[in-house]
């Protein structure tokens, strides 16, 4: 199995103009849903510089911050801190979650759980789903094979859906798992899948404008 690398986010600035800094649109839905159900206990796994994790703190959930970057928790740790909010922290690897059986409500794992390969994928989500209760939700997104980074050919194919990143940047030589719709429902066969779409970003860098496809999944343990 492909070692796991998580993040290099010091070479990330702390600016508030940054998509890092600011929720994804979708988390402002599923807080209105999560808390209609009465959820409480959350895991922002893969939390990165913690901007679900605030928002979800400061909306009255129990919030537990997962990453396998020290200096991401470091930097949640602090920002929630800044805004007086109390969530616990971990250090981690997904592939073995620090949590006991049925902790958690709701999980959002936002652009995290497609850094490994097809076996770590495989493991992952029997994670999510030891962790999750009965009836809980998990927000996933998982990059898509019709995205540019997996027909970048000079980029290392680890297996049928893996590419390493080779770009310069903090996700330099990370793995990436791509799937395809069928795929995706094979994964999540043992959940319920409420929706699963696929989203393209746009995004300009170098002069150049990039599509990032990804397929965003709201699934429930059943
Ligand atoms: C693209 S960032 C997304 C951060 C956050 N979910 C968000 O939406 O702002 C991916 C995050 O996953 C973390 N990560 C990668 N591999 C991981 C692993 N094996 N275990 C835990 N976290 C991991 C990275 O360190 C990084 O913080």
């Amino acid at each position: 199995m492909i070692k796991s690398k998580g993040w290099n986010w010091k070479i990330v600035k702390d600016d508030p103009s940054i998509i890092w800094k600011n929720p994804s649109i979708e988390s402002y839905y599923l807080l209105n849903r999560w808390a209609s159900f009465e959820m409480k206990d959350f895991l922002d796994l893969g939390c990165g510089l913690g901007r679900h994790s605030v928002l979800f703190a400061k909306n009255g959930f129990n919030v537990s911050c997962f990453d396998i970057s020290e200096e991401a928790i470091n930097r949640t740790k602090q920002w929630c801190e800044e805004e007086n909010l109390k969530c616990n922290y971990k250090v981690g690897d997904m592939l073995l979650l620090p949590y006991k059986d049925n902790s958690f409500d709701c999980i959002l794992c936002r652009n995290v759980i497609s850094h490994t390969d097809t076996e770590g994928i495989k493991k992952i989500i029997k994670e999510l789903k030891r962790v999750l209760r009965k009836d809980g939700e998990c927000y996933l997104t998982l990059g898509s094979k019709d995205t540019w980074g997996f027909k970048q050919e000079s980029w290392p194919l680890q297996d049928p859906n893996i590419r390493l990143r080779m770009e310069k940047g903090p996700e330099y030589k990370t793995p990436h798992f791509y799937a395809d719709y069928d795929l995706c429902k094979e994964l999540f066969k043992d959940f319920e899948i409420i929706n699963i779409y696929q989203v393209i970003d746009y995004y300009e860098s170098d002069g150049k404008t990039f599509d990032s496809y990804h397929y965003h999944l709201l699934i429930k343990k059943i």
